[in-house]
């Protein structure tokens, strides 16, 4: 695994790059249908908050004017600067510290706040003072991970669900956000304009079945290393998902998908 500089907690590394895209894929119609709840369109310069390397900036961008995207690893943002897309700009900051000088017509951001949580209010203010009077964010965050479950009852998955919550709280995030995210944007000077939940049901096979598996893989060992779940339970749920029979289903995590313009 090539490791590159600059970190979030969940890594900035070809592997992760890879589940990226991968997550982006599994998620782009309702990341779509909330950028055409926010009314992204021709003509607008939209930042991506926390692109990382940028897929749904690169997706964003055929439908809007311009996208700047922005993030603290800047490795991320060399995978979309590579892509030499004409309308898709980069800016390295770190959004718990770094004043946005530009102005925007939206912004949007994913799986992005919720890394932020000590830093929650700075950032909405930073993100507030950068959108023009009646600018839209977008965001797309978690509700919740408690939830997630199988059917049938699979060893080592609820385990996994706990580990997955605990890993973002033991490192200053937080899977609830999406709990409380409204109410923080009011106070920070948005009015909300539509509040929508997404995920679920998936049954065996679908595109949110592979994307929650792929963390136990992906992160699986992360979790057992760090105390938050134990190596036989992580090798258990191994097992008993690669032997899922063909009628399991899992509940997903739910995301939280809010509109909300600068008052
Ligand atoms: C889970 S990734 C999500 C990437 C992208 N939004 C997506 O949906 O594919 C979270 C991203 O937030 C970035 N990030 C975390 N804290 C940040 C900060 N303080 N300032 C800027 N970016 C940050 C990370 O570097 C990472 O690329």
């Amino acid at each position: 695994m090539r490791v590159m500089s600059g970190d979030y907690f969940i890594g900035v590394h070809d592997r992760e790059l890879e589940r990226l895209k991968a997550q982006h894929r599994a998620w782009l119609p309702e990341t779509e249908a909330l950028w055409t709840a926010a009314a992204f369109g021709p003509g607008q310069h939209v930042v991506d908050l926390g692109s990382g390397p940028g897929f749904a900036a690169v997706d964003l961008a055929k439908r809007v004017g311009r996208v700047t995207a922005i993030d603290k690893a800047a490795n991320f943002l060399d995978h979309v600067r590579r892509q030499e897309i004409a309308n898709v700009a980069t800016l390295v900051r770190d959004l718990t510290r770094d004043d946005l000088k530009e102005t925007f017509d939206g912004a949007f951001c994913r799986w992005f706040l919720a890394f932020l949580i000590a830093d929650l209010d700075a950032v909405l203010d930073r993100i507030h003072a950068s959108l023009r009077p009646g600018g839209v964010l977008a965001a797309m965050e978690y509700l919740g991970v408690e939830g997630v479950t199988s059917s049938p009852p699979m060893r080592g998955f609820d385990a996994h669900t706990r580990a997955w919550i605990d890993f973002y709280r033991a490192n200053g995030g937080d899977t609830s956000i999406g709990r409380y995210l409204p109410q923080r944007l009011e106070q920070a000077g948005f009015r909300i304009r539509s509040v929508r939940v997404v995920g679920g049901l998936a049954h065996r096979g679908e595109r949110w079945w592979h994307w929650w598996g792929r963390l136990f893989d992906d992160f699986g060992d992360t979790l057992v290393d760090g105390g938050f779940m134990a190596a036989d339970e992580l090798a258990n749920l191994k097992i008993d998902w690669t032997h899922a029979p063909p009628g399991a289903f899992i509940h997903t995590p739910l995301l939280l998908q809010v509109v909300a313009e600068r008052r």
